[in-house]
């Protein structure tokens, strides 16, 4: 799917979708990681058909997935956001619709997926609480306020490309004139990252968790935390899940890989909090990796992205298809009848190969 986009999309695009900041090291220790993590397999547990359903915040999905927030998806195709999440709504999975999103949530909503908002806490306080209020309105399930962007990561593949979105994109939830910026083009640095510190809040602080938490009513999930005492604050505040999430690679270079950082998380805080995974997820293998080490759901960036790309709502329906067969297949190899039992996997890591040796040795 990744091979097809990439035949589809002009250079620039590819580059803003697919990279990471600073030396796309988070990006690839991301995949790094996961293919490290192994799991025993159990036997004769009379796994025949597993089910793959599972409760997403109190709600029945089809598949423990979700759609992750991602910015700007016109720019692959012009169905955007709109093909993504009526994929989403075949698949019986939730889509999670960004700030950014380049159609507006009320258009995104109205495909009839489980929608929830992922909300970017902007210098606007007011812009804030009608998004809030937009959201609420046309009847998001959810709120994933995302804590890992004080400022945009160094993207160097956009700095170098100069990129900027063309005249026909732009976040449609936010006045056009505080949108422009995302098309002009800068001087040494790209349009997005201009954009971006100009729109976002850089000093977002528990308070305002707090505020948002006692704004409304729906489920509030923090989407970026790493650390496992920041998901024990979270929980104090009021949270109910966290996302484990080191932006697809593309916000601190230094981060260690997400897989890495989800059991401490899961760990930390009590089982009422659900604990989200993404930044890696590839196949439906990797989907049991990180249920295996306590994920209550995974959400899937690039390659939906890449599924559009490929072939629109069908080609992200393909992906979903495609992932839901390989987990399918991991839980019957691994044992499992239902995702629920995949907790109770033995995990192990298998350890790094010295660069020297590169990759298998016989
Ligand atoms: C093109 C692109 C745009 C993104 N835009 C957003 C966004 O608007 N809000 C957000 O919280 N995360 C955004 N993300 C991060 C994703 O939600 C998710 O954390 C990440 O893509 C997961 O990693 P993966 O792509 O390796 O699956 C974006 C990611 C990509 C690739």
């Amino acid at each position: 799917m990744e091979e097809t986009a990439f035949r589809h999309l002009p250079l620039d695009v590819w580059g803003f979708i697919n990279g990471g900041s600073g030396d796309e090291g988070v990006l690839r220790e991301n995949r790094v990681a996961l293919d490290r993590v192994r799991l025993t397999p159990r036997v004769l547990r009379g796994a025949e058909e597993p089910s793959l359903e599972r409760h997403l915040l109190g709600r029945p999905a089809r598949m423990p997935l979700a759609v992750a927030p991602m910015a700007y998806q016109r720019l692959i195709d012009e169905g955007g956001e709109l093909a993504a999440a009526r994929a989403a709504r075949g698949a019986g999975v939730p889509f999670i619709a960004s700030t950014l999103s380049s159609f507006s949530i009320e258009e995104i909503a109205a495909q009839g997926a489980a929608t929830w908002f992922q909300l970017y806490w902007l210098r606007n306080r007011s812009l804030v609480d009608e998004l809030v209020e937009r959201a609420e309105a046309c009847g998001c399930q959810a709120f994933v306020l995302t804590v890992d962007v004080p400022r945009m990561g160094r993207r160097l593949r956009d700095v170098r490309a100069g990129f900027r979105l063309p005249d026909t994109v732009r976040a449609a939830n936010l006045p056009v004139e505080e949108t422009r910026t995302a098309s002009l083009r800068q001087h040494s640095t790209s349009a997005i990252m201009k954009h971006t510190a100009e729109a976002l809040e850089p000093a977002l602080s528990w308070a305002d968790v707090e505020r948002l938490r006692q704004r409304s009513r729906l489920p509030l999930v923090l989407k970026g935390i790493m650390d496992p005492a920041d998901a024990v604050r979270a929980v104090g505040v009021g949270v109910d899940a966290v996302i484990v999430s080191n932006h697809g690679g593309r916000q601190f270079d230094a981060a260690p890989s997400s897989i890495r950082a989800l059991s401490d998380v899961v760990a930390a805080v009590p089982s009422s909090c659900e604990v989200f995974f993404d930044s890696g997820i590839r196949s439906g293998t990797d989907v049991l990796k990180a249920m295996a080490l306590g994920a209550r759901g995974a959400l899937v960036g690039r390659p939906v992205l890449w599924g559009l790309a490929a072939a629109g709502e069908r080609g992200v329906a393909d992906v979903f298809s495609l992932l839901g067969h390989e987990l399918e297949d991991a839980l019957a190899l691994a044992g499992c009848a239902a995702v629920d039992e995949a907790c109770g996997l033995t995990v192990s890591w298998r350890p790094d190969v010295p660069p020297e040796h590169g990759g298998e040795r016989r």
